[in-house]
């Protein structure tokens, strides 16, 4: 019997993610589907009780990735603290959930940069979904410290207790948006995850000339590259945008769901 996977979004007609993941099947030779399916906020409850009887497992994507945890029997520890799920797994009716947004840019921040976590000083700029899941993510993976800089201090304020729900000591610290850090030169990573230059007519100013040229820096914007990452560069940084995060978020839900490693390189392809 085919089993059947999907994403479920409001909307999703413009998510990749069945061409990702269909890929990856058909290079195992694993008899699946993958297909999208638009939910609307309001029907959640009784879409989910219908997928429940015929999915192996879907991802939730935007506006559900919290809505989605009244549903789930068992919460992965870093989903519980980011309070996202982005990887449901239908064990005969029994619904586990999974966060693979932080892993996905973890992982591509690890390719792109051959970079190690251990013991290193992270910068995030911005507070929103992605980068709540991310902080979380990357304070389990044995980094020194995180910081984070929002327009909204409180919004800052609110994924340094995610960190601290799941690791009471972790060091964690928090400014606005333009605040200048005494410990810049300290920084070893930079993540852009705010939306100002998503829509290409505004942009971000950073002091660029206070951190180091070693540090390294992602935009969570994955689609071009943008001002900040050219700002980055003309510092000197090494840079890269969020592309490779999609592809490794799908990855870890794909072993999830079918125990396999997922055969990376053919799914990039099926993204590109
Ligand atoms: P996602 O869930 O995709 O990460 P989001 O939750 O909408 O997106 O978060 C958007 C981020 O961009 C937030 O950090 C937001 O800052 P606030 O917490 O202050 O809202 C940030 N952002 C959006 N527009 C901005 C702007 N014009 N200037 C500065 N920050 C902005």
């Amino acid at each position: 019997m085919t089993l059947r996977y999907g994403i479920i979004g409001w909307p999703v007609a413009h998510s990749k993610s069945p061409e990702m993941h269909n890929a990856g099947f058909k290079e195992l030779k694993i008899d699946a589907c993958y297909e999208r399916f638009a939910v609307e906020p309001v029907n959640l409850a009784k879409q989910v009780s219908v997928f429940k009887e015929f999915l192996s497992g879907w991802n939730v994507t935007v506006p559900h990735k919290t809505a989605i945890i009244d549903f789930i029997d068992v919460l992965d520890p870093v989903a519980e603290a980011a309070q996202s799920v982005n990887t449901v797994v239908n064990s005969g009716g029994k619904l586990y959930g999974y966060s693979t947004d932080g892993y996905g840019l973890q992982r591509a921040v690890e390719e792109a940069f051959n970079f190690s976590f251990v013991g290193k000083h992270i910068l995030f700029i911005g507070a929103g979904g992605a980068v709540q899941a991310a902080a979380v993510q990357f304070a389990q993976a044995n980094c020194r410290k995180i910081t984070i800089l929002n327009r909204t201090l409180e919004n800052a304020q609110k994924v340094a207790a995610m960190i601290h729900h799941l690791l009471p000591n972790f060091e964690v610290s928090v400014g606005c948006i333009e605040a200048e850090l005494d410990d810049a030169k300290s920084v070893d990573l930079i993540i852009q995850g705010t939306s100002v230059e998503l829509k290409g007519d505004a942009k971000i100013e950073f002091a660029f000339e206070k951190y180091r040229k070693d540090c390294v820096c992602m935009d969570m914007i994955y689609n071009f590259e943008t001002p900040f990452l050219e700002g980055a560069k003309a510092h000197g940084m090494q840079t890269a945008t969020g592309s490779e995060m999609l592809l490794y978020q799908g990855a870890k839900a794909f072993e999830l769901w079918t125990k396999f490693k997922a055969p990376v390189s053919v799914m990039r392809e099926a993204l590109l």
